[in-house]
């Protein structure tokens, strides 16, 4: 079996296992389940669970032996060739709360390098799907991110961890100065959907500060092959497990990233 061949079919048992766990979280949604606290405000409900076991299952029976990092489980590792990582549910806080925005993100790293990615979003049955090298995908159109420019003119989004008004990490004033330089800033709770959507150029930039390996591999590599730009807040080359991002167009990257170095030298916020 060709390489070429190989990583077809591990897109399409992706997309099948993000398919039927998107398809639980839309019958489930806005019906009765049960949540757990992993924090004081951050929760996980029976449903991320329950997806998660579901992905994980798929792709096991098709390819035993590789390798997972998910979200909600530690998996005893595989051959560290192939290193599916996995966030079954993003967006929990408005799942359980059911504010219909959250998605399916699956990535596939080989020896490290991301290799393939799909977020499905069920409410919209909206299939974002890539390969590294063959570009980004909506429902099977390729896509493309936005020409827009400058930040004043530009839709940006941000999001805030579950521990925000605790720690040094805080994003207030980032979200502050940007709120100022931009059109607008949305904050919409889906980290892989708001990378997304840059690389679908419904949006023009996205940055967060504290993110994990699962809220962004996927989306990372949408955004690269959708032509846009994907660095950490100091302009160097993203690796998914740093916590910050910034994924943009390219043309207002320069823009964002020295708002956020202005904004990290300013007084915190709280
Ligand atoms: C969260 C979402 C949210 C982001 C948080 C993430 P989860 O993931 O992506 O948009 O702001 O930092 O933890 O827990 O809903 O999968
Ligand atoms: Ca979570
Ligand atoms: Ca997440
Ligand atoms: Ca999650």
């Amino acid at each position: 079996m060709s390489s070429e061949v190989g990583l077809q079919q591990m897109l399409e048992v992706a997309v099948s296992a993000a398919r039927e766990a998107g398809a639980l979280q839309k019958q489930r949604l806005w019906g009765d389940f049960t949540f757990s606290f992993k924090g004081e405000v951050d929760i996980v409900t029976e449903v991320d669970r329950a997806c998660e076991e579901m992905i994980v299952n798929r792709i096991r029976s098709a390819f035993p032996g590789h390798s997972f990092l998910a979200e909600e489980n530690l998996y005893a590792d595989g051959d560290p060739t192939w290193r599916w990582i996995i966030d079954p549910l993003d967006g929990t806080t408005n799942y359980a709360h059911g504010f219909p925005w959250f998605c399916v993100s699956i990535a596939l790293e080989r020896e490290g390098e991301l290799t393939l990615g799909v977020i499905y979003h069920c409410m919209m049955d909206e299939l974002f799907t890539t390969t590294l090298g063959r570009g980004a995908f909506l429902n099977g159109a390729p896509i493309r991110v936005s020409s827009r420019a400058p930040l004043r003119q530009s839709l940006i989004a941000t999001g805030f961890p579950y521990d925000a008004a605790r720690g040094n990490e805080n994003n207030f004033r980032n979200f502050f100065e940007l709120q100022l330089a931009a059109r607008g800033v949305r904050r919409a709770g889906a980290a892989a959907l708001d990378l997304a959507y840059v690389a679908a150029g419904r949006l023009d930039g996205y940055w967060e500060c504290k993110l994990k390996p699962w809220d962004v591999a996927a989306g990372a590599l949408l955004v690269r092959e959708a032509g846009g730009t994907v660095t950490n807040h100091m302009g160097e080359p993203h690796r998914i497990d740093d916590h910050r991002i910034l994924a943009t167009n390219g043309l207002i990257h320069d823009e964002i990233e020295s708002l956020l170095e202005r904004a990290g030298k300013a007084e915190p916020v709280l």
